[in-house]
C-alpha cells in the first residue's frame, strides 16, 4: 500500500499545483455561477466519451478495499460522495465515479421546473473557505430529469447490462427531492402534494433517495423542519412504493431539542438515514472571516463544519442505544477539505461523507486525496475497514 499511495500522492500533488496556481486564479476571477455552469457542461461532455472517462480515471481515480462498505444493501466503493446541489440536473453521473467519488446525489429536484430565485445565486467567501448559495432550487424539474436517468431506473429491463461495471463503474446514485420553490407551496397541503409528485418520479431511479427538508432559500421557508409538518409529509411519502432507502437532509441551524423530535418522527416512518447537513443561514459564526457577506442565501464550507459535527454526534448518540437494525445511518456533510476532516466526521458517527465546497477550493484531486488519506489514518489507528472507525469518539 505504501508505494501505491506514494504514486497517487505524487500524481495528486502535481494536479493540486496546477489547480492552485493556474486554474483556480482564473476561475476565481470569474462569476462563480458561470464557472459552475461551464464545469457541468465540460463534465457532461467528457462523460459521453469513454476515452475521456478513462483519462479522467487515470488522473483522479483511486481505490482501496479498506474503504468498501455495504450500507443498507448498497455497495459503496468509498465513503466520499458529491453532495446535492452541484449536479442539479443529473448531467454528471457518467463521469463522477471516474473523478473518484463513491456516490453522487443529484438535485435537489422538484416536481416542477424552477428558474430559481431572481438575481445572483452564488458568491465566494475566500477568507472563510465558504460559498453563499442562493439558487432557490433551480432545476429542470422531475419530468425532464427522471427521463435523463432512465438508465438508472430499477424497472428498466436492461438495467443489469446498463449498470454493469464496464459501463458506469460502481457509482452509487442518490436522488435528492425537494418541494418546488413557488408561491402556491406556501400552503402546506399543496407543498406536501408537490413534494410527493417529485418523490414518486424518482421512487425507482438510482440507489437511494433524499428528502431535502432544509433548503434555506425557498420563498415558503422550511415548513418541514417543523415536527407536525414533517410527520404529515412522511405519512404521505410512506404510501408511495419504493424499494430504495430514504434519507432526510437536516439543517445545521436546528436546535438540539428539535433535532431529537425530528429524529423520533423519522423513526415512525420509512426513513433509513439522516444527512447532516445542509447550508447554514446563521451569520453569527466565528468561522465567517469575510467582511462582505450577502444577507440572502445559505453558507457552505468551513463555517458549517463544526455545526454538522455536533449534529452528527447528537444523532449518532441517540441511535447507538437502539438495536443495530433500527439505527438510522448518519451521513456527514459540511466543510470537508481534507482526509482529516472526513475522518473526524466518521469518528463522530458518520458512515459516509459528502462535499462540494472543498472540491471548489482545493480542486478535483481532493476526492482521491481524501480517500488515500483515509486509508492511512485507518492503518495508523489499527482498523482494517472504514466501518470500524464509525462513531469511535463515542465508544467508552
Ligand atoms: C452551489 C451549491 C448548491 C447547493 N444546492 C443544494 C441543493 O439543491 N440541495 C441540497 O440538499 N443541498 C444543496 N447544497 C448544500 C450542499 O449539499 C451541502 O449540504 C453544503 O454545501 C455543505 O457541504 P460543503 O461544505 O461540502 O459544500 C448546495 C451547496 C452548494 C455549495
Amino acid at each position: 500500500m505504501f508505494f501505491k499511495n506514494l504514486f497517487f500522492k505524487i500524481r495528486n500533488s502535481l494536479i493540486a499545483f496546477g489547480y492552485k496556481f493556474f486554474l483556480k486564479p482564473i476561475f476565481f476571477k470569474m462569476d462563480p455561477e458561470k464557472v459552475h455552469d461551464k464545469m457541468i457542461m465540460v463534465g457532461s461532455f467528457l462523460g459521453h466519451l469513454w476515452t475521456m472517462r478513462f483519462l479522467t480515471k487515470i488522473l483522479f481515480g483511486y481505490s482501496n478495499e479498506s474503504l468498501n462498505q455495504n450500507i443498507l444493501g448498497i455497495d459503496f466503493q468509498n465513503p466520499v460522495g458529491l453532495a446535492a446541489g452541484f449536479d442539479k440536473n443529473a448531467d454528471l453521473p457518467d463521469i463522477i465515479g471516474d473523478v473518484g467519488f463513491g456516490s453522487i446525489e443529484v438535485g435537489s429536484i422538484t416536481a416542477l421546473p424552477c428558474e430559481g430565485n431572481p438575481g445572483k445565486h452564488l458568491w465566494r467567501l475566500p477568507k472563510s473557505s465558504a460559498l453563499v448559495v442562493y439558487y432557490g432550487l433551480k432545476n429542470k424539474g422531475a419530468k425532464i430529469i427522471s427521463k435523463k436517468l432512465l438508465k438508472f431506473d430499477k424497472r428498466n429491463p436492461s438495467l443489469e447490462v446498463r449498470l454493469s461495471k464496464k459501463a458506469f463503474g460502481n457509482l452509487v446514485l442518490g436522488t435528492s427531492v425537494a418541494m418546488t420553490n413557488c408561491a402556491k407551496n406556501a400552503d402546506i397541503y399543496s407543498a406536501i402534494e408537490d413534494f410527493s409528485e417529485g418523490f414518486r418520479a424518482f421512487s425507482e431511479i438510482g440507489d437511494y433517495m433524499t428528502v431535502n427538508i432544509s433548503c434555506p432559500n425557498t420563498s415558503g421557508g422550511m415548513p418541514f423542519i417543523e415536527a407536525s409538518n414533517l410527520d404529515s409529509l412522511l405519512t404521505y411519502l410512506d404510501t408511495i412504493p419504493t424499494s430504495k432507502p430514504v434519507f432526510l437532509k437536516f439543517s445545521p441551524d436546528t436546535e438540539r431539542f428539535d433535532v431529537k423530535t425530528l429524529v423520533e418522527i423519522a423513526h415512525k416512518h420509512r426513513v433509513h438515514g439522516i444527512i447532516c447537513s445542509n447550508l447554514t443561514k446563521n451569520r453569527i459564526n466565528e468561522e465567517i472571516l469575510d467582511k462582505d457577506v450577502p444577507n440572502v442565501g445559505g453558507i457552505s464550507g468551513k463555517p458549517v463544519k463544526n455545526l454538522t459535527k455536533d449534529l452528527i454526534s447528537q444523532i449518532y448518540q441517540m441511535e447507538s442505544i437502539l438495536p443495530v437494525e433500527k439505527r438510522l445511518i448518519v451521513v456527514g456533510c459540511g466543510g470537508i477539505f481534507s482526509a482529516e476532516d472526513a475522518y473526524e466526521k466518521i469518528k463522530h458517527g458518520a458512515s459516509l461523507v459528502q462535499l462540494i465546497t472543498g472540491m471548489i477550493y482545493e480542486g478535483p484531486q481532493l476526492i482521491s486525496a481524501i480517500n488515500i488519506g483515509l486509508t492511512e489514518l485507518l492503518k495508523k489507528d489499527g482498523y482494517k475497514n472504514i466501518s470500524e472507525a464509525i462513531g469511535v469518539y463515542h465508544r467508552g
